[in-house]
């Protein structure tokens, strides 16, 4: 199994400007690639707190981490973000904020975690696998429609109601357990073949998005960002498809602008100004990265800076 290389990490680290005595939390430690990057920007002063919603995740940054007194390690999910920094006595104090968002190779590789089509394995997808239903568990009892909506909402798949129609029919000769059975039943709906790109593809995108209930994790840890920065900290959010994308910009681009009521007025009171500066645009890996890890191909940095 290969470890996971950290996506857009000079980029990353540029953007977060790691200042040596600086508070840092890295919402999505994985394998650390990006939190061993800020922790050799930090000095004695400096400090990482580090989550994960995954126990291997936490696992591993307890082992890398276990000598080094700057790091705090937390097991949650990063919908409680504000729970987990204010233990720390850090509101407000935050320098630099990164969430990668999505999973990790290790993730994506251990068959027994259920998330790759690529072999079979228990069908489960969850990060945490300690709460929660699985994957299985949820096809197992949802209703064609539900089927269907989390299909095209999370996978945008357009043959959403064949495959759900599939689901449920094959269901009802045999539980669908494992992730070889669901992505023979999509192979089987879908005969018009995409190039190098299988047809569970989005099936598979979708239930693991609905099942780690991403978007709205996303979603509310962005809405706690702000409270969280000090003046100047900077957020950075990794993204890898275009639904978590589009929340990251619209928060982003909305919480720069003044109040729409006090836009053109010229005495905006403090209230109204937006939390966040113009945010920086958007960073894509270049060629070289994509060459040497093909997974950076759908990744985007977006960046803003808390208003000082
Ligand atoms: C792309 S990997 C991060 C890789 C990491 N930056 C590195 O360099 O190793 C994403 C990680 O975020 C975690 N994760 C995803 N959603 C999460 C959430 N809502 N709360 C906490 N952790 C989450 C996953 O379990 C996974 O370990």
């Amino acid at each position: 199994m290969s470890d996971h290389q950290p996506v857009l990490l000079h980029e990353t680290l540029a953007a977060l400007a790691v200042k040596p005595g600086g508070r840092y939390v890295d919402a999505t430690y994985g394998r650390g690639g990006h939190a061993r990057a800020i922790l050799e920007r930090l000095d004695e002063r400096g400090r990482l707190l580090v989550m994960d919603r995954d126990p291997q995740a936490i696992a591993a940054a307890r082992c890398n981490h276990a000598d080094d007194a700057r790091v705090t390690i937390v097991k949650d999910a990063f919908a409680n973000l504000t729970a987990v920094v204010e233990a720390a006595d850090w509101c407000g104090r935050v320098d630099g904020l990164l969430l990668d968002i999505g999973v990790s190779s290790p993730q994506l590789e251990q068959p027994e975690r259920g998330f790759s089509f690529q072999s079979d394995g228990p069908l489960d997808m969850r990060m945490d696998p300690d709460s929660g239903q699985s994957a299985a568990d949820w096809l197992a009892h949802a209703d064609v429609v539900e089927i269907g909506n989390v299909l095209r909402r999370f996978g945008e798949e357009r043959s959403y109601k064949r495959i759900s129609r599939a689901i449920v029919a094959a269901r009802d000769h045999q539980a669908i357990t494992t992730t070889a059975q669901l992505a023979d039943i999509v192979s089987k709906v879908i005969t018009v073949r995409e190039s190098h790109r299988h047809p569970a593809t989005r099936v598979f995108q979708a239930l693991r998005i609905f099942i780690n209930d991403e978007l709205s994790q996303l979603e509310t840890a962005l809405k706690q960002s702000g409270k969280l920065l000090a003046p100047g900290g900077r957020l950075c959010v990794i993204s890898f498809h275009s639904l978590e994308d589009r929340i990251v910009k619209r928060f982003m681009r909305r919480h720069s602008l003044v109040d729409p009521i006090w836009r053109g007025l010229p005495d905006i009171p403090e209230s109204a100004l937006p939390l966040f500066e113009r945010p920086h645009t958007a960073v894509r890996a270049g060629a070289e990265e994509i060459e040497h890890n093909p997974r950076s191909r759908s990744a985007v940095l977006r960046v803003a800076e808390r208003r000082a």
